[in-house]
């Protein structure tokens, strides 16, 4: 075919299609230039015949051909390649199905206790899991002797750098590098060398929260309590209370363990909660002053109060799982019933 012959085909094509009475009539001129075995294609195959120096004219007006064509074609309703598809699609067929995933329920805490802990005017703080040891002991009042520092129950690497075995360094951080008031909870990753079970991972998380600020605005344990009440209610549902009892931590004086009423049954009694009435979530206190003067602060002009919660305790209770180490399988039977 020269490209003069070309030309008329295409006119004539065209014509063609346009005069095309009904939906069969365009599906056979489809089927008839642009189809398969079609005309167009037939010319582009034949390609390889014309002379060398003409392909290029050639190919482009072949080319421009099945662009007219497919333009008049669409014009008439007929489809183009997805015309030959339809036609072959069985429209009894269901539908394709994407699966929606879903937040893991870490996630979940972690994203609600900082929306809830916001609106309370606190920001998230961020540190790194590798700690050095006098954020994560010297810092907060942790001497070497302490239980914790055994090398049975922290990871070391070397004397130096170790896996932090708490949220709490985030604390020293954060203090050294701002002054009061500050205000932040840091959640993150922390490591013990705990041997799996039910209820313990040597892998976990943890929502630490600081507050200090100057001795115009002192801080109190009545302070903490309302706050931590706050949270309870807001994460739990309304008539979850807290209460404190007695405890030690090395970086707080006084320290309380921090108790929520049991969400299940309401504090009458239940086996969730061992017929106690409540379940323990967190460790608090007001900030030790030994703690601030190592990070500079003059513990006569602050005050300030701190709380750790572990995620994974307060993801089992909110979300009725009994066994942590489903947290970290990642069945999606599991994951996709708590969406
Ligand atoms: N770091 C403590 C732990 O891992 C939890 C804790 C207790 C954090 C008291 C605090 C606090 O900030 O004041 O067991």
């Amino acid at each position: 075919m020269t490209l003069a012959e070309l030309e008329i085909a295409q006119a004539e094509s065209l014509k063609e299609i346009a005069a095309a009475a009904d939906a069969a009539a365009v599906e056979s001129l489809r089927v008839k230039y642009v189809g398969r075995n079609g005309s167009i294609p037939a010319l582009i195959k034949a390609m390889k015949d014309v002379p060398r120096e003409e392909r290029p004219a050639f190919g482009k007006a072949v080319q421009a051909w099945r662009a007219a064509v497919e333009a008049a074609l669409a014009e008439k309703g007929g489809g183009t390649a997805a015309g030959e598809q339809a036609v072959d699609a069985d429209l009894t067929l269901p539908g394709r199905w994407w699966n929606l995933g879903v937040k893991h329920p870490l996630t979940r805490v972690i994203e609600e206790s900082a929306a809830i802990f916001g609106r309370l005017g606190f920001t998230v703080a961020d540190g790194p899991e590798l700690e050095t040891p006098f954020n994560n002991f010297t810092a907060l009042n942790t001497p070497p002797h302490h239980p914790s520092q055994d090398r049975s129950d922290t990871f070391w690497f070397g004397d130096d750098c170790l896996l932090r075995t708490q949220t709490s360094p985030v604390q020293i951080r954060t203090m050294l590098a701002n002054k009061p008031p500050i205000r932040v909870i840091c959640p993150g990753r922390t490591y013990r060398r705990d041997t799996t079970d039910a209820t313990h991972s040597a892998n976990f998380h943890q929502i630490e929260g600081l507050y200090v600020d100057t001795m115009d605005k002192p801080v109190s344990l009545a302070d903490l309590k309302s706050v931590l009440a706050y949270f309870a209610r807001e994460m739990m549902g309304d008539g979850v209370t807290v209460r404190f009892r007695p405890h030690f931590f090395p970086f707080t004086e006084p320290s309380v363990e921090v108790d929520f009423t049991c969400h299940v049954c309401k504090g009458r009694g239940c086996n969730v909660c061992k017929q106690s009435g409540w379940i323990e979530v967190a460790g608090a206190g007001m900030v030790d002053p030994r703690v601030f003067r190592h990070v500079g602060y003059d513990p006569e002009s602050v005050s300030g109060y701190a709380f750790g919660f572990g995620v994974e305790r307060i993801a089992m209770i909110k979300y009725g799982i009994p066994d942590i180490r489903w947290l970290y399988e990642n069945d999606v039977r599991f994951l996709s019933q708590l969406g």
